[in-house]
């Protein structure tokens, strides 16, 4: 079904049954850190969609019981080459989608080593066995970081790339080796570059840990009880004070996975992935006080640094494209979230 085809139905459809109305897709795909959070949601939606999945994860954040059946599990490092050709030589993969990394920001100022180590040198690894193998299509999950403090929003996928942390510096290095790789293999990739994603999908939920997403920290603040939740500045120049983001579902992002891996034929892609619409912090916890039903205490702290004022997309570049619109609204996210930290209070068992 052709991608505009897809969006179509959408609207309409909230499982992804309804979406593909008898038509599935066939294929292998190897989702790199399909345990964690985004990675667990884009497995179900592949599965659903007609795919054959594999994950390869190290579980250094991820969670064992995340990976939904039919889905294979290969417990694994994504820089173990040989492991990674073992899976790669033995059937034809389609696709490998790469969601594999370490995500924290504050920790890739302290530690930027593990960083580059993780996200670049054993990307380097991948990128070979995927080459190596004559996988022909890759997907990757890059970031907003990649912009750095913006000149102007909102951000557009044509915007100068001035990553302002250790962990930015290692998305737009592994973008660069996509293209390196793409001028000497013939690699067809796509850069997507995410906002700040949200909510829950099919019993799959954010647990990390430490937890330093906006949505799910409130959450577990409520939850647990714990000190009073913190948020960082009310003297940025917005109209409350407080940082203003965009907030993408989780499930509309990985829906723009399929799009994108479906539309990735005869050239590379770049897409941002967000809403759209900017909330400020303030707005955000204005949102989750009427979803759990009650006063949610927070106290005011200082300026995280590299946090900037405004951060919001422009993904009028995938929706001319490729026809994705995303259906969730941040009150969507937050009660979808809300829900899986109900059922889920401590997590993931494993
Ligand atoms: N969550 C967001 O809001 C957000 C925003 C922008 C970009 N991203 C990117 O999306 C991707 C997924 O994010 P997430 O929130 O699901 O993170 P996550 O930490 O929940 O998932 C990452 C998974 O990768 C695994 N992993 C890490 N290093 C590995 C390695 N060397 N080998 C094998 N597995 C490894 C972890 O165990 C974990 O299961 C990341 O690359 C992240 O940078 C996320």
């Amino acid at each position: 079904m052709p991608a505009e085809k897809i969006a179509e139905v959408l609207p309409e459809s909230r499982d992804m049954t309804a979406v593909y109305p008898g038509e599935r897709e066939t294929g292998r795909v190897l989702v790199t850190g399909g345990a964690g959070y985004i990675g667990s949601v884009m497995t179900k939606l592949l599965l659903d969609a007609g795919y054959e999945v594999t994950v390869i994860d190290n579980l250094v954040n991820g969670h064992r019981s995340a990976v939904v059946p039919p889905a294979k599990l290969v417990l694994g490092d994504i820089g173990d080459e040989h492991l990674l050709d073992d899976i790669l030589s033995k059937e034809r993969f389609e696709c490998v989608l790469h969601f594999a990394g370490l995500i924290v920001v504050p920790e890739s100022v302290t530690r930027p080593d593990i960083y580059f180590e993780n996200n670049v040198a054993r990307g380097v690894k991948l990128l070979n066995a995927v080459c190596r193998n004559r996988v022909p299509k890759f997907v990757f999950s890059s970031t907003a970081a990649v912009y750095g403090t913006p000149r102007k929003v909102p951000i557009t996928e044509e915007d100068p790339l001035f990553p302002e942390s250790p962990y930015g510096d290692t998305k737009r290095l592994f973008e660069e080796l996509l293209k390196a790789y793409s001028r000497a293999f013939g690699l067809r990739y796509c850069i997507l570059r995410y906002f700040n994603v949200a909510g829950a999908y099919a019993g799959l939920g954010e647990d990390h840990c430490p937890e330093t997403h906006l949505i799910p920290g409130i959450l577990r603040s409520v939850l647990h009880q714990e000190e009073k939740f913190q948020i960082y500045g009310d003297d940025y120049p917005t109209k409350d004070g407080t940082c203003v983001r965009d907030y993408i579902h989780v499930y509309d992002l990985c829906f723009a996975h399929l799009l994108a891996m479906r539309a990735l034929n005869n050239e590379n892609l770049i897409y941002n992935l967000g809403s759209e619409t900017g909330y400020t912090v303030k707005e955000v916890f204005a949102t989750a006080e009427k979803v759990v039903g009650e006063k949610i205490p927070f106290e005011i702290a200082r300026r995280r640094p590299g946090d900037v004022p405004v951060l919001i997309a422009s993904s009028e570049k995938i929706k001319r494209e490729l026809g994705w619109r995303p259906q969730k609204s941040l009150e969507d996210m937050v009660r979808d979230a809300w829900e899986w930290h109900q059922t889920h209070p401590h997590g993931y068992p494993d």
